[in-house]
């Protein structure tokens, strides 16, 4: 979308910048994601875009997430999804890498080509070279009419309505929410049980609700980034389903603040990383209440016995003392942590960087969509 900069006060309709407007769409652009997609008599869901009836969409061996940056992590919490729920192997990698490397191009794998904009070049070129290996590929687009989505010809539309602002938010939001879908349609030709799937079709109806209680929080989380202001650099871990939401976090702190953030899985910080723990790093550790609870209090109690500040995002109960900060996030079903977990990163990113004095919107050495070589 071309934005006229002049037009921008007009279109921020009183928010400070588009960043901050666009996380507050968030509820809404998610409602116009779900809508008409989730069946609750079949406890799946419909994504007519596809084109793929349920015959070929049992067929799938295996799927393969591409996208570049944030629709890269995007790809990767849809991976995740499409193992857990349909139980078939998959997998994200940067279209930036794929295209460059001579991939194997496999007839029974979904290829999913993720894009806000649908003009990445890398992620073109990636549709090319699967489309001329025989490879079948979808999109996951937000603007129609772009050019991944037409060469696609069949997808997802990911409905986030415009995104302006370089740190792309509502767009990433419906990326995973939209793989949730998927990943629920795929389990439901195959093996998750109508009383898994119902599970999943009510978590997800009930998520737009939860993104209007995180932002309305808000302040909390400003408070808290604020408290970080002096840090020179950051660790974001996650384990499992956290893992792309840390690196997500720590893409959006980077790209707005310039803060140095690094993501790291929880289960290898022991295998290096730990010696970069000391008072000036501090990290913010992702904590869903899920069956691996112990596993990342263990982590946290790591890192405080090193001296390493501690932000736990979670929505556990967490033992006091642990966290310096914590950052409440409302409950879910555990598979659908990663869409609400995300929210919280964005905004303390995103406070971060406007106590930072950043320029938010427009990040330095960064563009929209990056669609030249
Ligand atoms: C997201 O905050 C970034 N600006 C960036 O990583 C972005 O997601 C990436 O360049 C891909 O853009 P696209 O979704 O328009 O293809």
């Amino acid at each position: 979308t071309v934005v006229d900069v002049a037009d921008d006060d007009y279109q921020l309709g009183g928010y400070p910048d588009f960043m901050q407007k666009e996380m507050h769409e968030q509820p809404e652009a998610m409602r116009s994601a779900l809508r008409g997609r989730l069946d609750e008599r079949f406890s799946t869901a419909h994504l007519g875009g596809l084109g793929l009836d349920p015959r070929q969409l049992r067929s799938i061996q295996r799927v393969k997430f591409l996208g570049c940056g944030s629709a890269y992590y995007a790809g990767q919490v849809g991976a995740n999804l499409v193992e857990e729920f349909a139980r078939i192997p998959a997998d994200a990698e940067p279209a930036s890498e794929f295209r460059y490397r001579n991939p194997v191009v496999d007839p029974n794998t979904l290829y999913v080509a993720i894009s806000q904009s649908g003009e990445t070049i890398d992620t073109l070129a990636t549709v090319q070279e699967l489309k001329r290996k025989g490879g079948q590929v979808i999109g996951a687009v937000n603007v129609v009419g772009s050019a991944i989505a037409r060469e696609c010809g069949s997808g997802i539309f990911l409905h986030a309505g415009p995104e302006v602002s370089v740190a792309s938010t509502k767009a990433v939001t419906n990326m995973t929410v939209s793989f949730a879908m998927l990943a629920l349609l795929l389990g439901r030709v195959r093996d998750l049980s109508v009383a898994h799937g119902k599970r999943i079709v009510e978590g997800l109806a009930s998520l737009p609700d939860h993104l209007t209680s995180i932002l309305d929080a808000q302040q909390d989380v400003a408070d808290a980034a604020r408290k970080y202001t002096d840090a020179q650099r950051m660790f974001f871990i996650g384990r499992v389903r956290g893992w792309p939401i840390a690196r997500e976090g720590a893409q959006k702190l980077k790209e707005i603040s310039y803060v140095h953030a690094e993501a790291y899985q929880a289960s290898e910080l022991k295998h290096g990383p730990l010696a970069l723990i000391d008072p000036t790093m501090p990290s913010v550790v992702l904590v869903p209440d899920d069956e691996l609870l112990s596993k990342n209090i263990g982590t946290m109690e790591q890192i405080k016995a090193r001296g390493g500040p501690v932000i736990a995002v979670t929505n556990a109960e967490i033992p006091d003392g642990l966290a310096d900060t914590v950052i409440r996030v409302p409950h879910s079903e555990p598979e659908l942590d990663p869409i609400l977990f995300t929210i919280p990163l964005q905004l303390f990113g995103y406070h971060l960087a406007a106590a930072l004095g950043r320029d938010i919107d427009k990040p330095r050495n960064l563009a929209k969509s990056v669609t030249v070589e």
